[in-house]
Parts: C-alpha cells; sequence; structure tokens
C-alpha cells in the first residue's frame, strides 16, 4: 500500500491539526514501529505501520463508513442555509474527515443513509450498471392494480427514458397499503413520481437496505454508527 507522510496521517485520524503533529514531532511524542519520529517528512503505510502519540496507539482507518437513520426533516445535501443536514447529526472527526451522502434521499424521506469519505466507493454504489440495489418501504394512498404493479416493476417511463426493471411487492394491505421496492437507480424523486405516473401519491417513503445490508433497528431517528469491513461488503451486493 502507499506510503504517506506522518503528519498527514496522524491529522486524519486525530484531533491534532498538522500544527500540533508538528509539535508533538518535535517533543519526541510520536513514534513510528517503535523508534521516536524526528520529522513530519517521514512516510509510513499507514494500514501496516505502528504509530503512537504520547504512547497511545494510533487507530487508522484509510475511510469511513457510516450507516445513519434519517429523520424526516433532514436534507441529504452537506450544506444547506437554515437546515439541518445529515452532517450536523454526525460527529466532528467524522466531518473533519470530509464524509458525505453516497445518494440523497428527499427531506421527507427517512432511513438509511449512507455517508463516506470514500469516493470511488460511493461512486460504485450509485452507478446504475453496478446493479445495488436499495430498498424502500413505500406507504402510498390507495393501492396499485396488478396490471400498474406490473407495468411499474417492468420500468416505467421517466423523463423520455425507461427505468432499469425493479422488484415491488405488497407488504402490508392497510390501508394505506404498503409497498416494498427495490431499485437500482436513483433518479430525482423516483419513486413519488413513479407513483405519481400512477395518479398514485406517496405518504411516507423509508429505505430499509442498501444492497443485502439492512438499515440496523437498533438505530434511533437521526442515531449513526461506523460500519464494519463485513456490513461495507454486504453493500456492495
Ligand atoms: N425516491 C424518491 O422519490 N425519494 C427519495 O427520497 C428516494 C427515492
Amino acid at each position: 500500500m502507499a506510503t504517506e507522510r506522518i503528519d498527514r496521517i496522524i491529522s486524519s485520524c486525530t484531533e491534532y491539526s498538522r500544527r500540533e503533529v508538528k509539535r508533538l514531532v518535535k517533543s519526541g511524542a510520536v513514534s513510528l514501529d517503535g523508534s521516536a519520529v524526528r520529522s513530519c517528512e517521514t512516510k509510513a503505510d499507514p494500514d501496516t505501520a505502528e504509530i503512537t502519540v504520547n504512547g497511545k496507539r494510533l487507530h487508522y482507518r484509510r475511510f469511513v463508513y457510516i450507516m445513519l437513520n434519517k429523520p424526516a426533516g433532514v436534507v441529504s445535501s452537506t450544506d444547506e442555509k437554515g437546515l439541518t443536514t445529515v452532517l450536523d447529526l454526525v460527529d466532528d472527526e467524522a466531518r473533519r474527515r470530509g464524509v458525505f451522502p453516497a445518494g440523497r434521499l428527499d427531506r421527507d424521506t427517512t432511513g438509511f443513509v449512507l455517508l463516506t469519505d470514500d469516493g470511488a466507493f460511493a461512486h460504485d454504489i450509485l452507478s446504475p450498471v453496478k446493479h445495488v440495489e436499495k430498498t424502500y418501504l413505500v406507504t402510498a394512498e390507495r393501492p396499485l392494480t396488478e396490471a400498474e404493479l406490473a407495468e411499474l416493476r417492468a420500468g416505467i417511463e421517466l423523463d423520455g427514458e425507461r427505468l432499469l426493471p425493479c422488484s415491488a411487492e405488497l407488504r402490508a394491505e392497510g390501508p394505506p397499503p404498503v409497498y416494498e421496492l427495490r431499485i437500482r437507480q436513483g433518479k430525482y424523486h423516483q419513486i413519488k413520481r413513479t407513483f405519481l405516473h400512477f395518479g398514485n401519491c406517496v405518504l411516507a417513503l423509508r429505505r430499509t437496505a442498501m444492497g443485502s445490508l439492512p438499515l440496523d433497528p437498533a438505530l434511533g431517528e437521526g442515531a449513526w454508527r461506523e460500519l464494519t469491513a463485513e456490513e461495507v461488503e454486504m453493500i456492495k451486493f
């Protein structure tokens, strides 16, 4: 794996600024694989090196992946004046690392938002060619007919383009009825517009899974946690 400057590694996974790291290095508080580091220009492989600061071992992660249970009213974009954004719900460390939402939910949509600083991973899971399914529970104003369901599954035409086929199942008869949809695209207001296409209306929308990873039921509204490496893999399949 590639090596990086030690001051950059330390400031990426601690609260220390580069300037503070410089001071720590000068004072002999930083060690690399058991030896004191004398220069900030020292390079190390952050995945394998043992780096300590004041005797404490650094917990380095190249990227972070956060599962957030988004409440209604919170926006998925990263800066929206006067509104609470998903970034307001995570901690300073995540914000400092520059995490961003991998795919957006509407302001009134609730559920699973993935935040990460891994741009390539975000790109992969959003790309329709990668086939990562996103699962939603859709509370509708009225039931869909069998013909409408069949048309929805086959992919309706939106903006002059046919949507990819998706799966759609009735999960609760209601009223109001609740459908589970698994889609591989993320077009603007895709599900709401799909239901509008049938003259129906989405009353509530919740994302419950990405890939084969379900939203952790232990996460209350607005709560978040980091994903394990196994969970990150589950998103892809
Ligand atoms: N489809 C929508 O219409 N809204 C969302 O937030 C997600 C999918």
